[in-house]
């Protein structure tokens, strides 16, 4: 399926560390596999790729990632299925919505064969960290990052780009309360709202630690201009079920293209369940609360798969949602798309990709 374009030198570690993983303490994002993966670019061309075994590497404290934050990243998962083999799950979208973020943050893109390569043959070597247990998965996290030892503002001429991964659990261990944020913004028309930038993150910290010492896990995020519009949640795009309708925000400069949001809706118009991308206001929301025809509200993401959302906040007032139960949208999308992964349904829309 891919050429090679870089060879791939391998150096492997001297001993494993697969016998310290637990699987049943998985968590999120704080246990890394054995090795990792590592291109460097140089002289306008990717130059050098290796397997390493995952550590720590030398930075040079002008590297102007660290400055100006010349730095985005993907996030993506390998399954292993009811047959033990592994799988990665619509690895080539991850690959083109790097390259959308790579160009607009002056990047170099990355060629689909030297992603996959790199992915394919790091996932291989460390197969044995992806868990079998449902619900678990190996968490990939590729990422490029401005290298030049320059601290003028100007794109770097070197980066690294980088891959590591990492076995996890759920990201939320339980459904998700969200306060409507109407202070602070996390995107704009003509920004990065769109980009998986490393600052769109940095900068959604300190709103959300102030929700966080409200009860709230997360906040929604809404349009700059008028605060009134719902544009994402936490690291999640949002989805809400308005008498029997799946209504989302539409894709735009200020919303981040989720490789599961897109799953999602394509399941529900394979069941021909009704789909909207449009906007929609908090007012809105209210008023669908009132009138009972709010079923659901949950956010989607490659971390949080479906998150269902229990609870909005907006200016002091809660508004609760109902129970989940296994005909909810939620349960259902959920356990489709694990189904999927985990081979037990077949793969209409040929999202998997075999890796062993
Ligand atoms: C992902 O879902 O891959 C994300 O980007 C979330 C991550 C920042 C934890």
């Amino acid at each position: 399926m891919t050429t090679a374009v870089l060879p791939i030198t391998v150096t492997k570690i001297s001993g494993s560390r697969i016998s310290e993983l637990d699987e049943s303490n998985l968590g999120f994002g704080k246990i890394f596999s054995d090795h990792m993966f590592v291109a460097d670019y140089k002289n306008g061309h990717w130059e050098k790729a290796e397997i390493l075994p995952y550590g720590k590497i030398p930075f040079s404290p002008s590297s102007s990632m660290m400055h100006y934050g010349q730095a985005i990243f993907e996030g993506m998962k390998a399954y292993r299925n009811v047959n033990g083999e592994v799988f990665l799950f619509r690895p080539i979208a991850n690959q083109k919505r790097l390259n959308i973020s790579a160009i607009r943050m002056a990047m170099p893109v990355i060629s689909e064969e030297l992603f996959m390569d790199g992915l394919l043959q790091l996932v291989k070597t460390d197969s044995n960290w992806v868990p079998t247990t449902d619900g678990a998965s190996l968490y990939i996290r590729p990422f490029l990052i401005a290298t030049d030892e320059y601290i003028g503002v100007k794109p770097s001429d070197t980066y690294k780009f980088m891959i590591i991964t990492s076995p996890v659990g759920k990201y939320y261990s339980e459904p998700v309360k969200v306060l409507v944020e109407t202070n602070y913004i996390r995107a704009v028309e003509g920004g990065v709202g769109f980009v998986k930038a490393s600052g769109n993150y940095g900068r959604s910290l300190y709103p959300a630690k102030l929700a966080q010492q409200k009860g709230y896990h997360q906040v929604i995020w809404t349009d700059a201009r008028h605060h009134r519009y719902l544009e994402e949640s936490g690291t999640m795009n949002v989805v809400f079920v308005i008498d029997g309708v799946l209504v989302t925000p539409p894709l735009g400069d200020t919303i981040l293209a989720g490789i599961t949001r897109d799953s999602v809706l394509t399941i529900a118009r394979d069941w021909d369940i009704k789909v909207e991308e449009r906007k929609i206001s908090i007012d809105e929301i209210i008023e669908a609360h009132r009138n009972n025809t709010l079923q659901e509200a949950f956010g989607t993401g490659t971390a949080a798969t479906i998150a269902p959302i229990c609870l909005i906040g907006y200016e002091g007032v809660e508004y609760g949602l109902p129970a989940l139960n296994s005909t909810s949208y939620s349960t259902r999308f959920g356990k489709e798309l694990e189904g999927i992964r985990k081979g037990r349904i077949a793969d209409r829309h040929n999202w998997m990709v075999k890796v062993c």
